[in-house]
């Protein structure tokens, strides 16, 4: 650990001379300061602890502490008071103070309470950078697209960011960016430093999705052995993303809406509520309002859920983005797979912005990794898409390109035949042989050693790094 900066304010130089010479051997960097002035200038130049007196000539201790919290909310302060005043004490604590020590010191206590507050400090630092690094990649900037739409999106996220606990629903086709948006909703959101949890209704069958959400008392069936506490206690003074909320269960559907309005919740097998403050963000890219119309989703619900409401547009319906989300997925793969692809040239950006995107941004994005994988070009050209739904979409034949010949084929020898080209046209790489067959690299590796290609190339060809 590197030196600790403590800073000693009390207007008595024995005091101040006593402490100093005991924490000067735990190797602490010490600074002293006798009035409350003196004291704030010191401050500012940085410090990471404060032993700070009650009592001083020009200022009031709780005034002097209230200022260097506001200086830096991450600097500890250690009051100093002359006895055990209760009153005192209580006062400073709920001023902000870390700790207290009453005169006279026992200055092996003094030195043990300092230890204790600087690692306090140090850990708050470290989670607040881990919690910045954490929230970066979800900050407005990170939602791409200028087209007008998107900017309405935007602007709207930002209010629903600053509006600190009201229920949000997102709809939109898949691949449009609802995950997105919810992370950015939280990590803009006054939440930030909270859990974000998120859980796809969808994924868990009902009776699971409930403990899930709100947790279950001990005994609550035959293998609650213990109590749990759910999604919506974990999240306290934070976010819940319900995902595919269209699918969520009636029964459940009754209990959200509950939640939603009271902002408590029994945990299963429960009898007493429970309270927390909770954001809820849902999404869905079904039609809410058909399910609703033929009773699967419940109507109150719906309407508590739709009252600030984030439409995202799907890609077909903002062409303008299409291009910016190539080049910011473009730049992102060629630092990840670190390969010198710059852009795209004017007739692929065509290309891309004549398609109609059924998977939305998801899909361009995969189209983009894809691509700049297998390129060895500086700027994606049409052909670097060949393989791709583009050029299927355009041959309009519905069955990837491929016909078949009236007298039938043996499937097996076309897999080989197909391994073998993969393999040829990428020198042997088998990660981009088998992003060309639309294959994880576990199923060639398979095939490779099913169809006996391996042996033949090894030797021959050595494989350039994956
Ligand atoms: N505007 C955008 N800017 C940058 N990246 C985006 C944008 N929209 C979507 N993406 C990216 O596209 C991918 C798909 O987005 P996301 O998972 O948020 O879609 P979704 O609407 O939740 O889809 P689904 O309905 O299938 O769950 C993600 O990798 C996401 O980061
Ligand atoms: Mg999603």
């Amino acid at each position: 650990m590197s030196t600790r900066r403590v800073l000693i304010v009390d207007d008595e130089p024995l005091i101040r001379w006593s402490l100093v010479e005991r924490l000067r051997t735990e190797g602490h960097d010490l600074i002293e300061a006798a009035t409350a002035a003196e004291a704030l200038d010191r401050a500012e130049q940085g410090v990471d602890l404060v032993l700070l007196d009650y009592r001083l000539p020009d200022e009031d201790g709780l005034v002097v502490l209230k200022r260097l919290r506001d200086l830096d909310p991450d600097t500890l302060v250690i009051m100093l008071t002359a006895h055990t005043n209760v009153d005192t004490v209580v006062l400073a604590m709920k001023a902000g103070a870390f700790d207290y020590l009453t005169k006279p010191f026992d200055l092996d206590d003094v030195a043990l309470r300092v230890a204790r507050a600087l690692e306090t400090t140090r850990l708050r630092r470290e989670l607040r950078t881990l919690r910045d690094t954490l929230a970066r990649p979800f900050g407005l900037g990170s939602v791409m697209g200028e087209s007008e739409s998107m900017q309405r999106v935007k602007t709207l996220v930002r209010k629903v960011a600053s509006s600190p606990g009201s229920t949000v629903l997102i709809t939109g086709e898949t691949g449009t960016g609802k995950d997105l948006i919810a992370k950015v909703i939280h990590y803009s959101s006054g939440r930030a430093a909270r859990p974000f949890l998120n859980i796809t209704c969808s994924a868990l069958p009902e009776a699971l999705l409930e403990t899930e959400l709100f947790g279950h008392e001990r005994g609550a069936f035959t293998d609650a052995r213990q109590q749990k506490r759910g999604l919506l206690e974990q999240a306290d003074e934070g976010t819940v993303f319900l995902d595919e909320i269209a699918e969520m269960a009636p029964t459940l559907q009754a209990k959200l809406l509950r939640f939603l309005e009271e902002k408590a919740f029994r945990r299963v097998g429960g009898s007493g509520d429970v309270r927390v403050d909770v954001r809820v963000i849902a999404a869905t890219n079904r039609d809410l309002e058909e399910h609703v119309r033929t009773g699967r989703f419940r109507d109150d619900l719906y309407y508590r859920l739709n009252v600030l409401r984030v439409e995202v547009p799907p890609l077909r319906a903002r062409e303008s983005d299409v291009a910016v989300l190539a080049q910011h997925f473009i730049q992102a793969f060629s630092r990840e797979f670190k390969r010198p692809v710059s852009g795209l040239t004017e007739a692929a950006a065509a290309a891309l912005k004549a398609y109609g995107w059924p998977g939305n941004v998801r899909e361009l994005r995969n189209v983009i990794e894809r691509a700049v994988l297998l390129c060895d070009h500086d700027r994606l050209e049409p052909s670097d898409f060949e393989t791709l739904p583009i050029a299927r979409s355009r041959a309009g034949s519905g069955h990837g390109g491929f016909g078949l010949p009236a007298g039938g084929v043996n499937l097996e020898e076309v897999e080989r035949s197909l391994i073998a080209q993969a393999l040829e046209r990428t020198g042997g790489n088998q990660t981009r042989a088998a992003v060309l067959l639309g294959l994880h690299r576990d199923q060639i590796r398979y095939r490779i050693e099913k169809f006996g290609l391996k042996e033949s190339r090894e030797p021959a060809m050595p494989r350039p790094a994956d």
